[in-house]
């Protein structure tokens, strides 16, 4: 399994090591899903949840804002589940997800909700808050979503919006002025299934009804039989280039390292990273941005963080 928190600037020195056990804790958790022998599906859905809890990542509690001030988030998941023993079963694919959520404190569990009760792809507004209730997945009030550095960082841009317009990339929410954004995850269980799931608050000077890349198949995330992936970045350049499936069916034609870094340059150097993990359970990723942070959980090595530096020398 991998897990990102988001792809943008360096976070900033005093947040480093509260993100690194963020991402520690959701791909510790994920594992635990992973070696315990459950699915793929309830493992990335665990891990994206850490991180929707956690206030430094741009996703759940912490996401940030829209230029009037309220937090509105997108979510989806995919999976691609055998059906039968044989090793060339087609499997099953399966998504589910989220836009405009501002009630739901995990939008990444309500996106599962909707693939799992209702007949849809893909839910906003009222209805999908419908769907929450069905779940028994509690609504909040919109005000409660809304952390203290999001807060901060909103004000801040509302009183220099230039700085906000130079900046089209996604921004971190907590911490300041360093730049990171959505959290995803993907991982193959001891079944060969293959599962994604991507959470965001979206970007920052987002207009209120934007909706971004991650909740949307086949640019914040895909999956299929040959691999499952998780995007982070600018929302409407992975949504011109369908960045995710492009990079899972690339990876029937090499290594998930080389279709991430392929997948990333087509995106013309818009600011984006991807995460993928091919039907073996190979992992790649890539990134264009200042920074990506990654962890990753394997049953043989267990839990690692991967810092930028660290990602640049296994790329190498
Ligand atoms: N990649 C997150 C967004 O554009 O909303």
């Amino acid at each position: 399994m991998i897990v990102h928190g988001g792809a943008g600037g360096r976070a900033a020195p005093a947040d480093r090591s509260e993100r690194r056990r963020g991402l520690l804790a959701a791909a510790t958790r994920g594992g635990e899903i992973l070696r315990a022998g459950g699915a793929a599906i309830d493992a990335v859905i665990a891990a994206v949840t850490v991180l929707e809890d956690h206030p430094f990542f741009n996703a759940g509690y912490g996401s940030l804002l829209t230029t009037e001030g309220w937090v509105e988030m997108d979510a989806a998941v995919m999976t691609a589940e055998r059906r039968g023993r044989s090793r060339t079963a087609y499997p099953e694919i399966r998504a589910g997800g989220v836009i405009l959520i501002s009630r739901v404190r995990n939008p990444i569990r309500l996106a599962r909700a909707v693939m799992d009760l209702t007949p849809h792809l893909l839910m906003a507004g009222a209805g999908a808050e419908r769907i929450a209730r069905r779940a028994g997945i509690e609504l909040c009030r919109p005000n409660e979503l809304i952390s203290p550095h999001a807060r901060a960082r909103w004000l801040a841009n509302r009183a220099a919006p230039d700085a906000r317009a130079a900046s089209p990339s996604e921004t971190k929410a907590a911490g300041g002025g360093d730049k990171h954004g959505t959290v995803g995850a993907v991982a193959r269980d001891r079944h060969r299934n293959l599962a994604a799931a991507t959470s965001t608050g979206g970007v920052p000077g987002k207009l209120p009804g934007r909706i971004g890349d991650s909740a949307i198949i086949g640019a914040g995330l895909f999956a299929s039989a040959r691999g499952a992936a998780s995007a982070t970045g600018a929302g409407e350049a992975i949504l011109r280039a369908g960045l995710c499936r492009g990079a899972v069916e690339a990876c029937g034609r090499g290594t998930p390292h080389a279709a991430a870094e392929r997948a990333i340059r087509m995106l013309d150097g818009a600011e984006a990273g991807v995460i993928l993990i091919d039907a073996k359970g190979r992992i790649g990723f890539a990134h264009s941005a200042q920074a990506m942070e990654i962890a990753t959980f394997d049953p043989f090595v267990g839990t690692r963080h991967l810092t930028p530096a660290a990602m640049t020398a296994i790329a190498e």
